[in-house]
């Protein structure tokens, strides 16, 4: 008698479906038990947890709600045992898929978990659950006077642990740091259901590796993060804006160095080129930017009055000889109107051109400060060599370069020429000395430059991640791991 091939493939494939299904139903069938109505599979829910602001996509097969330590804790030790992929997600806002699960698995969605334990301004710390939405934070500490200076564009909606696992930093990080710089101490659950504390509540401590500073910025390959004792800091009572037009974006880039060696750290140093002052003028016609050349927005803060006027004077004669208009203001609707602009400017992209959409790929580049000229240059040289239309914007008082890149997504020309465009706008930070992410992370975005970038401290992340996460069961595919 012949053998069928044909059918023994179609029942040996058919079987190992079933097989997987079975398991599904079962692991299912756990989590229903536990959660109820905190775990779903539903499709259109699934659909929702498969993208970020990113172009990752990756559909999970459960997400779940947990609400306390435990209960993160039970489904590590679950997920581990039966090496279910499990992925970590605040509010979704990043820009590089990192809580995008890219393996399917298990989606924690951590926004139930958003209590604000504590607020103990006696030691100047708050104690945070991973999922409290930032500005929520902000809010609560505003009647002390105090605040938790990291302020990333998403800081409306972003939860602090979301922040906290991409070290995200923003417009006020050039004065004041970035997430590493406040956090004291995390509760971490680990791949198999343990749980540590990675810190103290003292304001320092020198008890060998730093665990902290190792969490922060992991972007949930080495454990989930619950809750954070953060440092905070006192709101500062003055501040003035300097908003300086420069007849170059080379200039606007040179501007930087020249402030900070003029003795004056701002505590906002923000470029807008020619492209995203455009953009923001049609957005809103009534706001005051100027119309004649690539802007800085300086601003200086402080608790003395007479500081922060001395420190916009500062600003004002270091860039005098370099710019072509220098307007200095401190009046609180002006400021308002033109912060809350650029804040905008990431959604306000669309108004350039409507054919055309913004793709967040070689968005991130961050060089040292005196190699901004150099890589501004080098983005309009790429972009018009590839024929893409950019914009440049962003923290460049810490070297961050945001780059626009439009085009056509119905295109598929388009697409290749903003991979080759992205390519080697990666590959010309790392050869200046910069990095590939300033404070948008790695995530499934980015991990191919990892090695080129971190050389032999990438086989040094690698041992970490099968220290702690040796079934890799932890946001696989992240990080370049
Ligand atoms: C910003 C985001 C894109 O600076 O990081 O607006
Ligand atoms: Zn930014």
């Amino acid at each position: 008698m012949q053998t069928d091939y044909k059918l023994h493939f179609a029942y040996g494939f058919y079987s190992y479906i079933y097989k997987i299904y079975g398991l599904f139903m079962d692991h299912l069938k756990h989590f229903k038990n536990i959660f109820q109505d905190r775990v779903t599979v539903s499709p259109a829910e699934l659909c929702c947890y498969s993208a970020d602001g990113s172009q990752v996509k990756g559909k999970p097969d459960f997400v779940i709600f947990p609400k306390t330590t435990d209960e993160v804790s039970q489904i590590l030790a679950y997920a581990n045992s039966h090496l279910i992929p499990v992925t970590a997600r605040g509010a979704g806002t990043g820009l590089a898929g990192g809580a995008v699960p890219v393996k399917g698995g298990i989606v924690l969605d951590m926004s139930q978990m958003n209590r604000l334990i504590s607020i103990d301004i006696n030691n100047i710390q708050v104690t945070v659950e991973a999922g409290i939405v930032a500005d929520k934070l902000n809010e609560a500490l505003k009647p002390y006077g105090f605040f938790f200076p990291p302020d990333p564009g998403s800081a409306a909606t972003c939860t602090v642990g979301g922040q906290i696992a991409n070290n995200a930093s923003g417009m006020r990080c050039v004065k004041y740091g970035t997430t590493k710089n406040y956090v004291l101490d995390l509760e971490v659950v680990l791949a198999d259901g343990s749980v540590i504390h990675t810190g103290t509540n003292c304001l320092k401590s020198s008890i060998g590796y730093d665990l902290s500073r190792l969490y922060v910025g992991s972007e949930g390959t080495l454990g989930i993060i619950t809750k954070a004792v953060l440092k905070i800091a006192p709101l500062p009572k003055f501040r003035k804006l300097v908003m300086i037009s420069f007849p170059s974006p080379e200039n606007a880039g040179l501007s930087v160095s020249r402030v900070f060696a003029a003795g004056v750290t701002p505590s906002a140093c923000e470029i807008l080129d020619k492209t995203s002052v455009s953009i923001l003028t049609k957005l809103d016609p009534d706001v005051i930017f100027p119309r004649d050349g690539d802007v800085v927005l300086f601003e200086a803060d402080g608790s003395s009055k007479n500081a922060v006027d001395e420190a916009a004077e500062l600003i004002a004669s270091a860039c005098e000889e370099i710019s072509n208009s220098i307007l200095i203001t401190d009046d609180p609707v002006k400021m308002k109107e033109i912060w809350d602009a650029r804040r905008l400017l990431g959604a306000a992209v669309s108004k350039l051109d409507p054919t055309k959409t913004r793709i967040y790929v070689g968005e991130d580049l961050g060089v040292p400060i005196q190699k901004l000229p150099a890589m501004i240059a080098k983005v309009y040289e790429i972009t018009s060599e590839v024929g893409i239309t950019p914009m440049i914007y962003g923290h460049v008082g810490d070297g961050t370069i945001h780059v626009g890149l439009f085009i056509d997504v119905l295109d598929e020309n388009e697409w290749k020429k903003l991979d080759i465009a992205a390519d080697k706008l990666h590959l010309a930070a790392i050869d200046l000395g910069g990095t590939i992410s300033s404070e948008h992370g790695i995530g499934a975005a980015r991990g191919a430059y990892m090695e080129k970038q971190c050389g032999s401290a990438f086989f040094v992340m690698k041992a970490v991640k099968n220290a702690l996460d040796p079934n890799g069961i932890l946001n696989p595919g992240k990080l370049g791991l």
